[in-house]
């Protein structure tokens, strides 16, 4: 089992993973950094997390040995280990397993129903051995309040589907499911493993999306992800369009994902 730093309460687990890591005594990856709540976590671009308690918040601190290229691979990885462990836990709840969607918006929000439910962002930092990452998932257990501005587009197992799920059993089952993953990914050093199981959960396929490219905004179909992550745009005149995960945003037409 990868060793485990529990708080009651930080700033943010991401922000902890790397003072363990960096500070004296420096801790060994891989480690988890949990916390029942967190008052600064950090969603991607600049936003913040909400992270009352009831969620699961934690943090996984690596050093991987592929190039550093290849790290925002991990993000994929782990949005597929946590939504197979959402899925084991609810199997175990639910007796129809039809009563529910559970999907991935590319390249890695984790929506049921069609709202929100986990966040991941993923840290990197180099240094003379090589580089850290450190792969941050926030996970709406039980959260029936919003911000105005996220009651539309987000949501938890307890107000989508009145299921609570046990924080520690969650975070068994994706340990397991991310290690048997991350195993595989070094030995092989892209995601051609993953991709059926990826695209088989992904919101976004042939569906039309909005790229929003800071040099120039496109509409197209997404088709799946190729072995090294990136979404595959088909467009009007027929051409695959290869976005990379972290330069751009894609957005459904309609609404966070349709
Ligand atoms: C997103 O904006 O979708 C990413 C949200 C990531 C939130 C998690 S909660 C645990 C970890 N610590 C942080 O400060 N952020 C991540």
């Amino acid at each position: 089992m990868i060793q485990r730093f529990v708080y009651e309460t930080i700033d943010s687990t991401n922000r902890e993973a790397f003072r363990l890591a960096n500070n004296e005594g420096a801790q060994k990856a891989p480690f988890f950094v949990l916390s029942k709540t967190q008052t600064e976590g950090k969603g991607r671009v600049g936003r913040k997390w909400e992270s009352e308690e009831g969620g699961l918040y934690f943090s996984l601190y690596l050093r991987p040995s592929l190039e550093i290229d290849k790290a925002s691979m991990l993000t994929l990885i782990m949005a597929v280990a946590v939504a197979k462990a959402i899925h084991k836990c609810l199997q175990v709840k639910l007796e129809d397993s039809n009563n529910y969607t559970l999907e991935i918006k590319w390249p890695n929000d984790i929506v049921l129903n069609g709202k929100k439910v986990v966040g991941i962002l993923t840290e990197l930092r180099c240094d003379q051995d090589g580089y850290a990452v450190v792969i941050g998932t926030g996970v709406n257990l039980s959260q029936t309040r919003f911000a105005e501005e996220l009651q539309e587009k987000a949501t938890s197992m307890k107000s989508e589907l009145g299921i609570s799920i046990s924080t520690e059993i969650l975070l068994k089952y994706i340990e397991e499911y991310f290690l048997q993953e991350y195993t595989t990914f070094e030995k092989i050093g892209d995601l051609s493993f993953l991709r059926e199981t990826y695209e088989s959960m992904l919101a976004n396929k042939d569906r039309q999306v909005r790229v929003l490219d800071p040099k120039e905004e496109f509409l197209g179909i997404a088709r799946g992800i190729d072995e090294m992550g990136r979404l595959l745009v088909e467009t009007k005149d027929g051409q695959i369009q290869k976005v990379y995960a972290g330069e751009v945003s894609v957005r459904g037409l309609l609404g966070y994902v349709d």
